[in-house]
């Protein structure tokens, strides 16, 4: 099993710098979901992250930086509005598609010309990227970016925590720096800003109205069915899956199927839950928040997952736009029409 250190420690950085320097893969952490990284600069090192996910090679990977002056060493026509989200949102948990620079290599991009860049806010991850790009910087070099996807294999659930990543890769890690639960719990929003009109990729913690407020204009929630748009691996409808089959239904049925024992129930803290779905053993209860719930619902999700239930069952969600991150990752994970593992 890989090893498992404090994070915020300088000696721990110290090794990971040394690790990704040297062509390695870490796990480390983020404020949304724990991270699979490898030198960006790196085509070989980069390569190793496919294998140890299981992805498809036509899946592009995230690059994370530390600073957003390393933007143009990795993108390039970078529109002023970028600039205007990275000021606003910057670190957080937002991706954004840009034209990339020509330097960027292939395999972390799966061969398109655009590249998706982030600047994340967890206090780890920062101090990593930046230990990183001062080491290139004495070294005389550019970079220091970080290409990481979730670090789950491929269409699986992802990590909150730096034993889910160990058990989730194991060795294919050569190290996991722990950063304690990620504070958000699920992937940030993606933002397309490669054409004419800015469009979300992926719903996150950060919302369409929030960029339209920053940008002032519309940021359109949903990509229309494009021919043009790229290939997203979250976009597959069978991904974020539990291997247990799951299913989404109201408080009632619940109640009327944890008689029958052999299934457990995911519900949020309402009023009106059920007596008896409260009190069965195998019931979670998750807040009536959609920040608290996306806090917990992976981590949940996964225990679940492992209990050898017949079925999960998770509760509805109110049809808000609040909730539109949540509802996308569950209609995911209920989705079963595509085998595990695509
Ligand atoms: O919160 C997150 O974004 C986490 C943490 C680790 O930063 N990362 C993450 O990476 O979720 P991953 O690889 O699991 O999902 C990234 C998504 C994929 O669906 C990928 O297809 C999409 O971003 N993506 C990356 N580059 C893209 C590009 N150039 N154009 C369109 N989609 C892109
Ligand atoms: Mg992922």
């Amino acid at each position: 099993m890989p090893e498992i250190v404090p994070g915020q420690s300088s000696d721990a950085i110290h090794r990971a710098v040394s690790l990704i320097n040297a062509g390695a893969l870490i796990g480390f952490p983020t404020e949304t979901v724990y991270g699979l990284a490898a030198d960006a600069d790196n085509p070989a090192a980069v390569a190793h992250i496919f294998a140890a996910k299981g992805r498809p090679a036509d899946h592009p990977l995230i690059v994370h930086l530390g600073a957003d002056d390393l933007l143009t060493h990795y993108a390039r026509e970078i529109p002023d509005e970028a600039w205007i989200l990275a000021e606003a949102f910057w670190p957080g948990p937002l991706t954004m598609i840009l034209k990339k620079a020509l330097t960027v290599p292939d395999v972390v991009t799966g061969g398109q010309d655009t590249v998706g860049i982030r600047l994340p806010g967890h206090p780890v991850a920062l101090a990593l990227l930046r230990a990183l790009a001062e080491s290139r910087r004495s070294a005389g070099q550019q970079g220091g970016g970080l290409a990481a996807p979730s670090a789950n294999r491929f269409g699986r659930i992802s990590p909150t925590t730096a034993q889910h990543v160990a058990d989730e890769l194991g060795d294919a890690v050569a190290l996991i720096l722990d950063g304690g639960d990620c504070r958000v719990g699920i992937e940030s929003t993606i933002v397309d800003l490669s054409r004419d009109l800015p469009v979300i990729l992926r719903p996150g913690a950060i919302t369409a109205e929030q960029l339209s407020l920053v940008l002032g204009r519309t940021v359109q929630a949903h990509a229309k069915k494009d021919e043009r748009a790229p290939r997203v691996s979250g976009s597959l409808a069978s991904h974020y899956a539990p291997r247990t089959p799951l299913k989404v239904v109201d408080a009632g049925m619940i109640d009327r199927q944890i008689a029958r024992g052999d299934v457990a129930a995911i519900v949020r803290d309402t009023d009106d839950l059920p007596p008896r779905v409260r009190q069965y053993a195998s019931t979670r209860i998750l807040a009536n928040d959609p920040m608290d719930y996306a806090h917990d619902f992976y981590r949940v999700l996964r225990e679940l997952d492992g209990g050898g239930y017949r079925q999960i069952l998770v509760q509805a969600l109110p049809q808000h736009s609040e909730w539109l991150a949540i509802q996308d990752r569950l209609s995911r994970a209920a989705h079963r029409d595509l085998p595990d593992n695509t």
